[in-house]
């Protein structure tokens, strides 16, 4: 048997949700969907084959065929809509930003944890094809340690009005799109090692709002990695999804929408859907071949549901969704103060103390390596730093 969600939204993410839940694992069933207009809600449950729809939230989550409720709300709804959940026992799964802020975060994360419901983050982007192999690189030390891991998301801006509004969305880019560049780069340099420290900008730069449309972080963790985050709400050209990490034996990039290897021309004949935000159907265009695989929401799900089944965490928790907002909200302050903000983290789960490894490689008792070179002149040359005087020298390789 599969799992029977109640949908809370009928909006752009509900129907990613929607189509990635009822049609990958054919077992799982919508069983209830909320929305605040009866129309909308109605619509939904007519294209996804709903038998029920409400106006209420707490109807959907009480649902009694209802055993996991999806949330799929703009961002100031997402704490009522765990605690009905809490109250009603359920399990519940939210999409991303899980709070406007850490303090929402953290009362979502202990609230559901007190009350021993199944949670789980839906960070679709940490479940990509691509990312889960990436990682599966990184674990297995293909690219070492890792040094520095980038993630970049910017689009020409969100499609619903809320998102524009600072109060309902609790910020701009930065908290829409961030929180995505911020938790793939967390699972990169590795989710055990404490974030430390933020330094932001961020700014307005195009749009008539009082959020910031762009912004560029760096996360500093406590073993020395550096996350970068890379985002804005005004870039033209459709989505462009990115990763970058370095580490001592590799290098790994990842592109997950604009040139993905699918490329296609038209004159534009056709009114065809091409891929989220793609900001143009006609000339040379990148097309997503399966977006709900792509962008990972199958995989998300299959992770979710088993997780439920085996009675066990997914790989996304409400946990992370609070340490994120945690570095977004340093983030934040860093773009005001312009220094350096420390990450607060009232609660902290992963490693204490960790210090910055060395990999300084020995060349024999007096040197370290800093760098061998073969040359186009057909030697090798060696540059060495003596290891008692510090003098740095070059030689020949004979
Ligand atoms: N890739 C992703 O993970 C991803 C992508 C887009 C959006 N999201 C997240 O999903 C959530 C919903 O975003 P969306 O893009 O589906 O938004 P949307 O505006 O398309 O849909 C919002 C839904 O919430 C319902 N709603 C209920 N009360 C509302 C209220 N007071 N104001 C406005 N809407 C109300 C609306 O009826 C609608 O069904 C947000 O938290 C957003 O950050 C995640």
């Amino acid at each position: 048997m599969g799992r029977k969600v109640a949908m809370l939204g009928s909006g752009f993410i509900a129907r990613f949700y929607a189509d990635s839940i009822q049609g990958y694992r054919a077992k799982d069933k919508i069983v209830s969907v909320y929305s605040r207009r009866e129309e909308s809600a109605a619509k939904f449950a007519k294209d996804y084959q709903i038998t029920h729809y409400t106006t209420s939230m707490d109807e959907a989550v009480n649902h009694p065929d209802a055993d996991v409720v999806c949330i799929s709300l703009p961002n100031n709804l997402h704490e009522a809509a765990v605690m009905a959940c809490v109250k009603a026992k359920k399990a519940v799964i939210s999409t991303k930003p899980l709070g406007r802020n850490a303090a929402e975060a953290l009362r979502m994360t202990q609230a559901v944890e007190e009350a021993g419901i199944f949670n789980g983050y839906l960070e679709d982007l940490c479940y990509t094809p691509k990312f889960l192999k990436a990682l599966q690189s990184i674990k297995s030390h293909a690219l070492g340690r890792i040094l520095w891991a980038k993630s970049r998301e910017t689009h020409p801006g969100p499609h619903s009005e809320w998102f524009w509004d600072l109060e309902q969305a609790g910020g701009g880019a930065m908290l829409d799109l961030g929180c995505h560049c911020v938790e793939i780069a967390r699972n990169y340099i590795g989710k055990d090692i404490r974030p430390v420290e933020v330094m932001c900008w961020a700014d307005t730069q195009v749009k008539p709002i009082p959020a910031e449309d762009h912004a560029i972080g760096l996360v500093k963790y406590e073993n020395g990695a550096i996350g970068q985050f890379e985002v804005s709400w005004t870039f033209r050209g459709g989505m462009d999804l990115r990763d970058e990490v370095m580490g001592t034996e590799g290098t790994l990039w990842i592109n997950n929408s604009l040139r993905t290897g699918f490329e296609m021309f038209t004159t534009g004949k056709s009114e065809e859907y091409l891929a989220e935000k793609a900001e143009s159907n006609t000339g040379w265009l990148f097309p997503i071949g399966d977006e709900l695989h792509e962008f990972g929401y199958n995989h998300m799900f299959a992770d979710m549901f088993d997780s439920i089944e085996r009675h066990a965490k997914p790989r996304e928790t409400f946990y992370d969704g609070y340490v994120v907002n945690a570095i977004l909200d340093a983030a934040y302050k860093s773009a005001k103060s312009k220094v350096w903000e420390p990450v607060i983290l009232p609660v902290w789960r992963g490693k204490e103390g960790v210090t910055k490894e060395s990999s300084f490689v020995d060349y024999d008792d007096q040197y370290y390596l800093v760098k061998e070179e073969v040359t186009h002149y057909g030697t090798t040359k060696l540059i060495l730093k003596d290891k008692k005087t510090g003098k740095i020298v070059e030689k020949v390789k004979e």
